[in-house]
């Protein structure tokens, strides 16, 4: 287990639940459990980085949310012992703003940009030299006065992270060496995380218990994290504090979370393709309206996991329910042959 003694004394952290979710995070590639696709890669590349003594080459991260995106990020700063600036696409207004950042870094620095697809293009297109040769040419003054100037920058490395990476533009995307698509995790995974967080929350746990909210954890690390804390208050005023597979499974039907981890949006999404649509084909658009939630939420949270699992299908007409999702609703009285 990792050692949490000194982690806030270089940080300022007054809010708890921040500072709750600071410990939470893992700080080494040694204690991020799962996506070891991606640990044996990158611990690779930051070995042979550090050999050499050069940045980093820059990294996209990309997945949908709760993975463990930002906190691999860090990960990486901790890894390569390097300072890390972090932002995010929509922070960045101006190529000014971008500049500063980059001017800020020490050698070897990472910038990490968050949401980074939602950067405004004049600052995206800065970012190609910058990457590339570590320069940007920027226009000083205006109208009359105005010239550019070439700016130099240290070496850096640059951490991009999106939950869509199909949004990045070509030649962005083109510009990172290392593409790291952040996957979801395993249920043996996720009960290694629960147990992990369970210690740092000093939090009594039983085997089962784990399996029983990992089991119902979307396959998202920050999932578990939060239903472990609402598990635990459940277990505290019912159950002496001891999480157990029968404490777990009634604090989680409480929540609405399902016995196959499908949470309330997720569940009014399928209910609304077959009750209304008869199961489809039906298109995004519709059936976004249909829920009240935005395309984008349904296109980034709700559909990645449901298709993983096999719930829908995505075809050139729309979107599908597969006999799972009746059978998983209880509704394969109205499954088409
Ligand atoms: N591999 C892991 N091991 C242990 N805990 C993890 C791991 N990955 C993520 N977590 C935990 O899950 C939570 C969410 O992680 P993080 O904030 O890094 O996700 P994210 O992918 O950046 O999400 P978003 O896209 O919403 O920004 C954090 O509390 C973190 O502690
Ligand atoms: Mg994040």
């Amino acid at each position: 287990m990792e050692n949490n003694h000194n982690l806030t004394s270089d940080h300022v952290l007054n809010d708890q639940e921040q500072s709750l979710e600071f410990t939470l995070r893992p700080k080494y590639l040694a204690h991020y459990l799962g996506q070891e696709k991606i640990k044996t890669e990158l611990t690779i590349y930051i070995e042979a980085a550090k050999k050499r003594e050069e940045a980093l080459d820059h990294v996209l991260l990309y997945g949908p949310p709760g993975l463990g995106k930002t906190t691999m990020a860090m990960v990486i700063a901790n890894e390569m012992n390097a300072d890390i600036r972090t932002t995010s696409g929509p922070a960045i207004e101006k190529p000014g703003d971008l500049v500063a950042l980059l001017n800020d870094l020490e050698p070897g620095g990472i910038l990490f940009i968050d949401e980074i697809h939602r950067m405004p293009r004049i600052a995206e297109e800065m970012l190609y030299s910058a990457m590339e040769d570590y320069y940007v040419d920027i226009i000083i003054g205006q109208g009359e006065t105005a010239h550019p100037v070439h700016f130099p920058l240290p070496p850096f490395t640059l951490i991009g992270a999106t939950t869509r990476a199909g949004s990045l533009s070509a030649p962005l995307r083109d510009r990172f060496g290392i593409l790291a698509h952040m996957e979801y995790y395993k249920q043996e995974e996720l009960e290694a995380i629960v147990l992990r967080s369970s210690q740092v929350l000093n939090t009594a746990i039983k085997a089962d218990g784990a399996k029983e909210i990992a089991k119902r954890s979307r396959g998202t690390p920050r999932i578990a994290n939060r239903l472990l804390k609402r598990v635990r208050d459940y277990a505290d005023v019912k159950n002496d504090g001891v999480v157990t597979q029968e404490t777990a499974s009634l604090a989680l039907d409480l929540l609405r979370v399902d016995s196959h981890g499908l949470d309330s949006v997720d569940q009014k999404f399928l209910h609304t393709l077959i009750h209304l649509y008869g199961g489809g084909p039906v298109g995004l658009n519709t059936l976004a309206a249909n829920i009240g939630e935005e395309v984008d939420t349904i296109e980034d949270m709700v559909e990645p996991y449901l298709l993983q699992e096999g719930f829908i299908q995505r075809t050139a007409r729309g979107r599908m329910a597969s006999e799972k999702a009746y059978e998983h609703l209880q509704l394969m009285h109205l499954w088409r042959e």
